[in-house]
C-alpha cells in the first residue's frame, strides 16, 4: 500500500518541447482536431480513437471511454446502446464533456459538446459495417443493466446466433449513434517545466474565438 502511494507521489516526467502557438492554430478548431486525430492514428498509438465522455444526470457526473467513429464539420460520431447509463443520461442532459488523451504525443484535447441522436439511416449504415459477431453482441447486451452471470450472457449470444441463422443481423432500435457538436475546445500541448501550451476556442455568435490559457 505504502509502495504504491510513494510511487504515485513520485511519478513524473517532463514533456517534449513541441510548441502550440496561436499562429499555428487555424480559425476553425475542427481543422486542428482532425490534424491531431490524424497524427495520433498515424503514430500508431493504441486506441488513438478512444475518448472519455462525461455526462450529467440526477445530480451526478459519470464518465467512460468510447470510440470516435466519424468526424465532420458538425462534430464527432460515436455509437452505443441508447438504453445504457450514458444513453439515459444523455436523454436527460444533452450537454457532455469529451476528453482525448494522447500520452505519446503529450496532448490532451478537451471539448464541450451538445449531443443529439443520429438518424436511423446513419445508425443502420454504421451498424451493418460491424462484424456479424459484434452485431449479435449488441442484441445480446442490455448494456449497463445488472447481469446475473457471465454464463447468462453467453447463453443469450448462443440463442441469438441460432435465431439469426441464415438471416441478416439488423440494428436493434435500442442501439445507435450520437452526433456530439462542439461549442468549446481546448488544445493542450505538454511543454517542459509544466509550462504547457493551452489554446481555447469558444463559439460566440456563430464565430470561433481563440485565446491562450495559463498552464
Ligand atoms: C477502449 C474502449 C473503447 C470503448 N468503446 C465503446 C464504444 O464505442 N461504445 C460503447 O458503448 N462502449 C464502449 N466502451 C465501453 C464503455 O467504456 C462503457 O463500459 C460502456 O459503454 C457502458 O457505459 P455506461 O454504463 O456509462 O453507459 C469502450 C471501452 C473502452 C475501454
Amino acid at each position: 500500500m505504502d509502495e504504491i502511494r510513494n510511487k504515485v507521489k513520485n511519478l513524473r516526467r517532463d514533456f517534449a518541447n513541441v510548441e502550440l502557438s496561436e499562429a499555428s492554430c487555424p480559425d476553425d478548431p475542427i481543422v486542428l482536431f482532425r490534424d491531431w486525430l490524424h497524427q495520433a492514428i498515424e503514430s500508431e498509438i493504441k486506441d488513438a480513437n478512444a475518448f472519455t465522455i462525461s455526462t450529467y444526470a440526477n445530480g451526478e457526473v459519470d464518465s467512460r471511454v468510447v470510440l470516435i467513429r466519424d468526424i465532420y464539420e458538425e462534430g464527432l460520431q460515436f455509437f452505443t446502446n441508447y438504453g445504457s447509463n450514458k444513453g439515459k443520461e444523455l436523454a436527460e442532459h444533452h450537454q457532455a464533456a469529451v476528453n482525448f488523451f494522447w500520452a505519446d504525443l503529450d496532448r490532451q484535447l478537451r471539448i464541450k459538446v451538445k449531443v443529439e441522436k443520429l438518424n436511423k439511416v446513419e445508425s443502420d449504415e454504421y451498424f451493418m459495417s460491424r462484424p456479424r459477431e459484434s452485431r449479435i453482441g449488441a442484441w445480446a447486451s442490455k448494456q449497463s443493466a445488472r447481469l446475473e452471470s457471465r454464463a447468462h450472457l453467453e447463453a443469450e449470444v448462443e440463442r441469438l446466433t441460432k435465431e439469426f441463422e441464415g438471416k441478416e443481423v439488423h440494428r436493434p432500435d435500442f442501439w445507435g449513434g450520437y452526433l456530439a457538436k462542439p461549442y468549446y475546445y481546448e488544445f493542450w500541448q505538454g511543454r517542459p517545466s509544466r509550462l504547457h501550451d493551452r489554446i481555447a476556442y469558444e463559439l460566440k455568435d456563430g464565430k470561433w474565438q481563440k485565446s491562450r490559457l495559463y498552464p
